[in-house]
């Protein structure tokens, strides 16, 4: 198998991790250049992969000036960034692992695809759920036949406070005008994608939707409360800025990114200064937040089966569930417990065995660094099948080109416009209202 060479797009959190694999897997992946306006990631990317000053680019544009020739580009800039990047890539001839969402845009969408088919390039999305050990035994389960054809998809996505605060309320995805995406789009495409992906075998007709932001409103906010926890007197709030950010450091990443300074060299001084004028300082009551923080979905197949997805943010506990029934058996489990209980029909004696597959094993792959074994294996293995795709070898089933992440996204689509009108919204009208 020939070693690929790749640039990434926007070296940030996932640039980095995905990136991360040519360190653990050396033969197979190398890092040629860096693409990113941030100078200290750029030169962070530099000093790990040790790549040449004129390897590194400021712009697309610049590095486009250069005629870098390369395997792959990983194009993992933010979600607003993705449709303009993507086809300019593709006009110059690059293959392209690109960040979910593709785009909030259904045309745009529908563009990125019939550029890549037209110029005869990969585009693979990063749906990196379903590469891992959990979904992806779950999916050859199904296709096995075993347990007989999908009849109902339930799951759910609980997002724990931490996270939900810091990437949803004061964070970089609290915004759809600004981000681009709404919470289900940025938060549960990969949840779309898996119910669409598992049960490939017929699709999507018709979605509904309801949900809201209920909890993170001005009404909820403590009686006195401030716009910015550094002014305010509140006591006891669980939400205070220096708690929570600085005192519990959740989502690292999210909150300090903006810092132009690798994270480790913040002190909790100047973290303190960046959230008196941050998002992250603000009442996560009175932020500019205008997303949901509970959304409901209902698919109707072409084949009658239905799914149904339950999107909470600020849960206790993250936790990404799955229940699957299927006609001669069921698939139950939660993700992060990383083990799925199977229940096989017996038909000859009218019973059903049960079965627990344990799959913590085999996502301890993280070798080295551990960046590269996050989302539970996911972005390890979608690496790794990418690069036997481009190699033109076998691949796992979880390796599709863009034409199969069209379902996923354009039940988002569906969804929000079925929480905002409250109708019921067919697949095949939607989608033909975007096809001149
Ligand atoms: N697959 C997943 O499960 C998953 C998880 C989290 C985030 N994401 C998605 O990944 C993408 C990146 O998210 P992130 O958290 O890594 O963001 P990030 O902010 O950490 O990284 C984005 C990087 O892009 C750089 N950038 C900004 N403008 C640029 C430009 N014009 N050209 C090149 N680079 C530019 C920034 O400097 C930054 O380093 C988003 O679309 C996000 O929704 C996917």
């Amino acid at each position: 198998m020939k070693k690929l060479t790749c640039v990434v797009l926007g070296y940030g959190d996932r640039g980095e991790r995905y990136s991360d694999y040519a360190r653990v897997e050396k033969d197979e992946l190398e890092i040629v250049g860096v693409i990113d306006p941030n100078p200290v990631r750029r030169e962070s990317a530099k000093d790990k992969f040790s790549l040449r000053e004129d390897m590194l680019f400021n712009s697309l544009e610049d590095f486009f000036k250069k005629g870098v020739k390369c395997d792959f580009v990983i194009n993992a800039t933010m979600d607003e960034l993705h449709y303009a990047t993507a086809m300019a890539l593709l006009d110059k001839g690059y293959n392209i692992l690109l960040e979910k969402p593709v785009t909030a845009n259904p045309k745009e969408l529908l563009d990125i695809k019939n550029k890549a088919e037209e110029r005869g390039l990969k585009v693979v999305v990063c749906h990196v759920l379903r590469y891992t050990p959990f979904y992806s035994t779950i999916k050859n389960i199904i296709d096995s036949g075993k347990i007989g054809k999908v009849v109902s998809l339930q799951l759910n996505e609980h997002v724990w406070y931490g996270h939900f605060v810091n990437a949803y309320v004061r964070g970089k995805w609290n915004n759809e005008k600004a981000c681009g995406s709404g919470l289900l789009l940025a938060k549960c495409c990969h949840d779309t994608d898996l119910i669409c992906w598992l049960n490939n075998i017929t699709e999507p007709v018709a979605v509904s939707s309801f949900g809201s932001k209920g909890f993170f409103t001005e009404e909820n906010a403590p009686k006195g409360s401030a716009k910015r926890c550094h002014e305010c007197t509140v006591e006891n709030c669980m939400f205070n800025a220096k708690k929570f950010e600085i005192e519990k450091n959740f989502c690292p990443m999210y909150t300090w990114g903006k810092i132009q300074k690798p994270l480790e060299e913040i002190t909790d001084q100047e973290k303190e200064e960046f959230l008196k004028t941050s998002s992250y300082g603000e009442c996560v009551f009175k932020t500019d937040m205008d997303i949901v923080d509970r959304q409901c979905v209902s698919v109707n197949f072409k084949n009658g089966s239905i799914a149904t997805l339950n999107l909470v943010g600020g849960t206790s506990a993250a936790g990404r569930h799955i229940h699957a029934v299927c006609e001669y058996g069921e698939i139950v489990g939660y993700v992060e417990q990383n083990k799925i209980l199977l229940r096989v029909f017996d038909k000859e004696n009218i019973c059903f065995s049960e079965e627990e597959i344990d799959f913590s094993a085999s996502v301890d792959l993280t070798k080295e660094d551990n960046s590269i074994g996050g989302h539970y294996g996911g972005d390890y293995y979608i690496m790794r099948d990418l690069i036997r795709f481009l190699n033109g070898e076998p691949t796992s089933s979880a390796t599709t080109v863009i034409s199969d992440s069209i379902s996923g996204h354009m039940v988002v689509y569906c969804a929000e416009k079925s929480r905002k009108t409250a109708t019921v919204v067919g697949v095949k009208d939607f989608e033909n209202d975007f096809i001149s």
